[in-house]
């Protein structure tokens, strides 16, 4: 992230996107188990690669949601290179996950890694834009979990399109929704930013006073929101 988006603000200037301080953030962290070979090297390759899959505080966060939900059906948009999909993979046995990407590239990444781990074959990797694969996903469809991290300026056009596919007892997680902290900051130099900062902040404002749903935003990891449907 560049210079310009750390306008005083403590928790950014951590620089590792965390919205917990330095410290706080490495402690949660160190408590954390390591995990097996495949997913360091997956961490590895998105840290050299500058890809952004998920950081370890907020995937525990998530795949602990998904342990006490007991998902059985998982649809992800915005697969990367499978890391979060293979993770939610590993920790519910049970479930099958269906996930979508588009960047080709990062769907081949995605595939060998799929190939080399033994939870690959719990995972329907779609390729294509979200917007436009609807029909696929349906197909699969109903999902209790629906995972939303992919572009941040489509994650409304998502949950449109998308939460027609849930399950009556089904939740909704939306990753970054609080943006590495930028939904709070006024003066933001890039335009680009700037307005992706407004997009998200208006699906928060949007998604907290939808009539079907219940949400809560928790700030861990960039900032989840986790909406169920009203009854
Ligand atoms: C933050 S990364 C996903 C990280 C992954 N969930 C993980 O934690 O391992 C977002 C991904 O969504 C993909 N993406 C963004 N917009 C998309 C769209 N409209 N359709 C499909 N994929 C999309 C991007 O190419 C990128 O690889």
């Amino acid at each position: 992230m560049s210079k310009e988006l750390y306008n005083g603000n403590n928790a950014l200037k951590a620089g590792d996107g965390s919205l917990l301080n330095d410290k706080l953030h490495s402690y949660i962290e160190e408590l954390i188990p390591s995990r097996e070979p495949l997913f360091i090297e997956m961490e590895g390759y998105a840290k050299e690669n500058k890809v952004p899959i998920m950081e370890l505080v907020g995937i525990e966060a998530l795949l602990q949601l998904l342990r006490i939900q007991d998902s059985k059906k998982i649809l992800e948009v915005g697969t990367a290179i499978g890391y979060s999909a293979l993770r939610m993979a590993e920790a519910l046995p049970n479930a099958s996950i269906v996930t979508i990407e588009r960047d080709l590239e990062r769907i081949q990444a995605a595939e060998e890694y799929m190939s080399r781990s033994k939870h690959g074959e719990q995972i329907l990797l779609i390729k294509g834009d979200a917007l436009e694969v609807e029909e696929l996903v349906s197909g699969q469809a109903p999902y209790d979990t629906i995972f939303v991290d992919a572009a941040k300026g489509q994650y409304k056009k998502f949950f449109e399109i998308y939460s027609k596919y849930l399950n009556d007892d089904g939740i909704i997680i939306t990753d970054n929704v609080l943006f590495k902290g930028l939904v709070t900051e006024e003066e933001i130099e890039s335009k680009r930013i700037r307005n992706l900062v407004k997009k998200i902040d208006g699906f928060n404002q949007w998604l907290m006073n939808h009539p079907d749903y219940h949400t809560v935003i928790l700030p861990v990891g960039d900032g989840i929101a986790i909406s169920k449907k009203k009854r």
